[in-house]
């Protein structure tokens, strides 16, 4: 049933020249390129100067307030000519291939600060853009938890969760739930971001703030189109700023 209302939204979404995402962790997505690793470190490496930290495993150890979780699948596409304007379904981003919700945490994290933390699974999603699309459908069917490999390591220490995720099948892809029922973030405020295929948000921050009902769920999170991302630095800034941490 949920396959088949969802079906709706893919299908405006595709009309709008949107390609679902192909998936896996990153280590197995770049092709020769980086693996996550080599993309979390060099983030961190770039973020040195704020004092931010963030182990190999993505689980974000430094001591700032403010935590930047997201998961991202970029897809599995050959990236030869495309460049930051090509709206594709991945951003490139001085040479460096990212997911649409790594890029848009990473400019988060440069104009606020704070941990940066990837949530990734321990079983990686298929590459294949079909396989992957019935797969995320079938999760959510089955109301999955995918288990993490990345946690945060000290919960406590954040007043700020920056929330980003993908709209999958008009929902949090099924890691998200695994992510906010593990973690307790009673007292906290939880900003989310997403980056979609034309759905927007759906329902998804009224899904958080069930999940997380003694946390303060903000209402004026960034909604991104995939098609405007690469181009949406300055928005994307301007937004981040604009929540004052
Ligand atoms: C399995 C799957 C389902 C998707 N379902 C939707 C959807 O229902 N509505 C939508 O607007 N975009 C949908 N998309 C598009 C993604 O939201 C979009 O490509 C997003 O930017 C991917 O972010 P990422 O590159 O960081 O993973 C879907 C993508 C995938 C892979």
């Amino acid at each position: 049933m949920k396959k088949q209302i969802v079906t709706i939204l893919m299908t405006s979404a595709l009309a709008l020249g949107i390609t679902a995402c192909g998936a896996g962790t990153a280590e197995d997505q770049t092709s020769g390129e980086q693996t996550s690793s080599d993309q979390t470190q060099e983030t961190s490496d770039d973020q040195a100067d704020a004092g931010e930290d963030e182990t190999d495993t993505g689980a974000a150890t430094g001591s700032s307030n403010i935590l930047i979780a997201y998961f991202s699948v970029p897809e599995d596409v050959d990236t030869e000519g495309i460049d930051a304007d090509a709206g594709a379904s991945i951003v490139v981003d001085d040479g460096q291939v990212k997911g649409n919700l790594e890029y848009t945490a990473g400019v988060i994290q440069q104009t606020t600060g704070g941990d940066l933390l990837r949530i990734e699974t321990v079983d990686q999603y298929p590459l294949d853009h079909e396989t992957l699309v019935d797969q995320a459908a079938d999760e959510q069917d089955q109301e999955a938890r995918p288990g993490l490999a990345s946690q945060i390591e000290n919960v406590d220490q954040y007043d700020t969760i920056l929330l980003g995720y993908p709209n999958w099948w008009g929902d949090m892809p099924m890691p998200l739930y695994t992510f906010l029922e593990e973690n307790d973030f009673a007292g906290k405020t939880i900003i989310p971001f997403t980056v979609h295929g034309g759905s927007g948000f759906s329902d998804t921050v009224d899904t958080i703030a069930q999940l997380q009902p003694d946390a303060q769920v903000s209402s004026d999170g960034l909604s991104i189109s995939r098609n405007d991302v690469a181009d949406a630095a300055d928005e994307i800034t301007s937004w981040a700023e604009g929540l004052g941490l």
